[in-house]
C-alpha cells in the first residue's frame, strides 16, 4: 500500500552531507517513517471509512426519523399521539370533542382503534374532557344490594354530603393496575367529564388555541351545579411543612409570579429555591407547578414530563404534608392523563385512593381512570363503593348506569341513569347519559319514556333535536333527515356511482362469495336480531389499503370523489345484512356528514327491507342512490329471504367549509 503522501519530503537534496551511519540511520528512519506513514495512511483511510460509515448511519437514522415523521404526520394528522412528538416538541391543541368522538360509542363504524385515540392531546391541560373506553364485560351481581330503586328512593340532595365512615370498609383499590386478565374489548366507548375537585387545577386557560370550528359537544350545560363541599366550611388542612415555614416569604414571592402567570420567571425562581432548600416540599411543589405552567405556555412535552417528575418527587418526600402530597398526586395524574399515559395516571389515582379511601371525588375519578383503560369490572367496584358511601352521588350513578347499559343490562341501567341525570350534579349533564338512558328505555319497551328523555335532553341543548342526537356537531349546519343529490351537492358523485353500480356490486360479491370472513361483524350492539357486516374501504378520510386491493375498481371510482374518500368524519363501506335482522333505532356521531346508500343487491321477497329515518320510511333499489343524514335517529329491518347488500358512502355535509374539512378532527 503506498503512502498517501506524494513523496518523502526529507529524503532528497541534502543526502550527500550525511554520514553513512546517518544515511543508514536516515534510511532506517525513512523506512520506519514510510512504514509509519503507510500505517498512518491506513489508519487515516480506516478513519475516513469509519467516518463515511458513521455518516451513512447518521443519514440512515435521519432518513428513518424523517420517514417516521412523515408517516406519523400522515397517520396521526397534525396531532401528537401519546407523547410522540410529530412536529417539534409542541403539544398540539385540537378540539376535545374530536378526540372524544374518536371514541364514540354508539356508531356502527366507530371505535376501530379506540385506544389510539385516547392518547391524543385534548383541548388544554386545565380544560380538557376526559375520554374513556367502555367495554362490556361486567355483570351486575356484585351490585344488586346497592341498586337504587328509582321510585322508592327519593332524590335527596343533602345526602350528597358524604358522612365520613369510620368503620372499616373493604378497599376498592387494588395494587394491580391490571386487575382483569382479559384484555379489554374495544367495544364501546365514550367520553366522561372530569369528576375531579382538583384544587390544583389552574384557572380557565388563556393559552393560545388555534381557532377550531365550534363543536356544540364542547359546550358546558347551564344545569351543571357544583356539588356542596363540606370541606369548604372546614379549616383547610395545612400544606406547609416545618422546612417550608423557614422560607415562607420566599415561597410567597414566587407564588406571586405563578399568580401572574409568569411561567418562565416562576420556573427559574423555584428551580433555584428548591435547589437551595432541597428539603422544602412546597418549593418543589411550586417548581412542578411552574414547570407545568411553562409546559402549557410553550406547548412543550418535555417540560410537562419534567413537571410530572417533580410532582412525583414531592409526593415521595418523607416530610411532605399529606394535603400537599394529595395536591401533587392530583397534579401528576392530570398531566399523565393529558399526555395519554393512562396506566401511570391510573397508578397515581390508586395511590391517591389509598391515601383517601373515602374521598368521593378521588374515587369517582379512579372509576374514570379504570374505564379509560377498559377495566370496567374494576370501575364498577369503585362506583359501587362510592354509592355505598354516598348513595345519591350523581356522578357515580350515571357512570354505574353507563357501565351497566354498555354491558347489555338495559333494565338495570335505567334507574341509575335516571337518578344520575336528575341529580343535575356536575358531570351528569352529558348527552351520552341521556342518550343511553333513552336507548335503554326504548330497548325495554318504554318507548314513551324514551321519547320524553330525548325531548328533555334536546330542551337542555344536549341534542340538536329529539331525533338528531349526534354529539359531535357543528352548530351552523342545516339538518334534515333526507337530502336530494342537488341539495347535498353531489349530483356528479351520484351519477358516477349509479353508472358503475354493477362493477361495484361484482367486486363486493366476489369477496362475499369467497372470503365472507373479511367482512367485520357489527360490534356495537346496535343489532336487536340477525346478522349485519361491513367491509370498509375508506375510514376517517383514509384509504383501507388492504381492502381496496380487493376492490380496486370501486376504490378507484371513490378516489375521484374527494368529499367522500377524504371525509374524515365518515366512512365508505359495503354493508351486508342478512334476513331476520333488526337494527335498533340509533344515530350517528356527527352532523358533519351525509350518508349515501347505493343499492347493490336488494331482495324483493319476504316482507322486504327498509330503513326509517326520523319516522320517514325508505327502501333501496338496485343501482340507485339515496341520501340521508344519519345524525337523525334511524332504524333498519331486513325481513327478506336473501341478503341485502349496499355501498355506504359518507360525504361532507354541504355546509362544511374547506377549512373545516381540514381542521375538524376525524371520527
Ligand atoms: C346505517 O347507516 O345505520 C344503516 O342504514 C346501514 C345499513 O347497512 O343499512
Ligand atoms: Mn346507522
Amino acid at each position: 500500500m503506498t503512502s498517501i503522501h506524494p513523496g518523502n519530503l526529507h529524503g532528497t537534496g541534502d543526502r550527500t552531507n550525511k554520514s553513512r551511519y546517518h544515511y543508514a540511520r536516515q534510511r532506517v528512519q525513512e523506512a520506519q517513517k514510510s512504514k509509519m506513514e503507510e500505517s498512518d495512511g491506513a489508519r487515516r483511510e480506516e478513519t475516513a471509512r469509519k467516518q463515511t460509515n458513521n455518516g451513512l448511519i447518521v443519514i440512515l437514522i435521519l432518513m428513518i426519523v424523517l420517514t417516521w415523521g412523515i408517516a406519523a404526520t400522515a397517520y396521526f394528522g397534525v396531532i401528537d399521539y401519546k407523547g410522540l412528538v410529530v412536529r417539534g416538541s409542541r403539544i398540539k391543541v385540537t378540539d376535545a370533542a374530536g378526540y372524544a368522538s374518536a371514541l364514540y360509542p354508539f356508531q356502527y363504524d366507530s371505535a376501530r382503534h379506540p385506544l389510539k385515540a385516547i392518547g391524543k392531546f385534548l383541548t388544554s391541560i386545565d380544560d380538557y374532557i376526559t375520554n374513556f373506553l367502555f367495554s362490556s364485560e361486567v355483570s351486575t351481581n356484585s351490585l344488586k344490594k346497592h341498586r337504587p330503586i328509582v321510585r322508592t328512593i327519593p332524590l335527596n340532595k343533602e345526602s350528597n354530603i358524604v358522612k365520613r365512615d369510620t368503620s372499616k370498609s373493604e378497599s376498592v383499590v387494588s395494587d394491580d393496575p391490571n386487575p382483569t386478565k382479559k384484555p379489554a374489548e374495544e367495544k364501546d366507548v365514550a367520553k366522561a367529564s372530569d369528576p375531579s375537585n382538583d384544587k390544583d387545577k389552574p384557572r380557565k386557560a388563556k393559552s393560545p388555541q388555534p381557532k377550531q370550528p365550534k363543536d356544540s359537544s364542547t359546550k358546558k350545560t347551564k344545569q351543571e351545579t357544583v356539588k356542596t363541599n363540606e370541606s369548604t366550611k372546614k379549616k383547610k388542612p395545612s400544606t406547609v411543612s416545618e422546612e417550608d415555614k423557614k422560607i415562607l416569604n420566599k415561597l410567597k414571592e414566587g407564588e406571586r409570579l405563578l399568580e401572574k402567570k409568569k411561567g418562565t420567571e416562576a420556573w427559574k425562581y423555584f428551580k433555584k429555591l428548591s435547589a437551595d432548600y432541597p428539603e422544602s416540599p412546597k418549593a418543589r411543589f411550586y417548581r412542578g407547578k411552574s414547570e407545568a405552567m411553562v409546559a402549557e405556555q410553550q406547548k412543550s412535552n418535555p417540560m410537562l414530563t419534567q413537571a410530572i417528575t417533580t410532582f412525583t418527587e414531592v409526593s415521595e418526600m418523607s416530610n411532605c404534608p399529606k394535603e400537599l402530597q394529595k395536591q401533587a398526586l392530583i397534579a401528576k395524574g392530570e398531566r399523565e392523563s393529558f399526555l395519554g399515559r393512562m396506566k401511570p395516571a391510573l397508578q397515581t389515582q390508586i395511590e391517591l385512593a389509598k391515601l383517601y379511601p373515602k374521598d368521593i371525588g378521588i374515587l369517582n375519578k379512579l372509576g374514570v381512570r379504570y374505564l379509560m383503560l377498559g377495566k370496567n369490572t374494576a370501575a364498577k367496584k369503585v362506583y359501587a363503593e362510592v354509592l355505598r358511601l354516598s348513595p345519591n352521588d350523581g356522578f357515580a350513578l350515571v357512570h354505574m348506569g353507563f357501565i351497566l347499559k354498555n354491558a347489555g343490562e338495559w333494565a338495570e341501567s335505567v334507574p341509575y341513569l335516571m337518578r344520575g341525570t336528575e341529580s343535575n350534579e356536575q358531570g351528569t349533564q352529558e348527552g351520552k347519559f341521556y342518550f343511553h338512558l333513552g336507548d335503554a328505555l326504548y330497548r325495554t319497551n318504554q318507548t314513551k319514556e324514551a321519547e320524553q328523555v330525548y325531548e328533555k335532553a334536546a330542551a337542555k341543548g344536549l341534542f340538536r333535536s329529539k331525533y338528531q342526537r349526534s354529539l359531535y356537531n357543528v352548530d351552523r349546519l342545516r339538518g334534515k333527515p333526507f337530502w336530494t343529490p342537488e341539495e347535498a351537492g353531489v349530483k356528479d358523485y351520484v351519477r358516477r356511482l349509479e353508472l358503475n353500480w354493477k362493477l361495484i356490486r361484482d367486486e363486493a360479491m366476489a369477496i362475499l362469495n369467497t372470503d365472507t370472513g373479511l367482512f367485520d361483524g357489527e360490534s356495537e350492539s346496535l343489532r336487536d336480531t340477525g346478522e349485519w357486516k361491513q367491509f370498509p374501504l375508506f375510514q376517517r378520510g383514509r384509504k383501507e389499503e388492504a381492502n381496496c386491493r380487493r376492490t380496486p375498481k370501486t376504490c378507484n371510482i371513490l378516489e375521484r370523489m374527494p368529499n367522500a374518500a377524504g371525509c374524515r368524519r365518515g366512512q365508505v363501506k359495503f354493508s351486508v345484512m342478512m334476513p331476520g335482522t333488526h337494527v335498533w333505532p340509533h344515530t350517528g356521531p356527527t352532523n358533519c356528514r351525509l350518508r349515501m346508500h347505493l343499492g347493490l343487491v336488494i331482495p324483493t321477497t319476504g316482507s322486504g327491507t327498509r330503513l326509517t329515518c326520523a319516522g320517514e320510511m325508505r327502501t333501496w333499489q338496485e343501482g340507485k342512490v339515496w341520501i340521508f343524514d344519519d345524525s337523525f335517529e334511524h332504524e333498519v329491518w331486513q325481513q327478506a329471504d336473501s341478503l341485502r347488500l349496499i355501498l355506504i358512502v359518507d360525504i361532507w355535509h354541504p355546509d362544511i367549509t374547506e377549512h373545516e374539512k381540514k381542521t375538524l378532527t376525524a371520527i
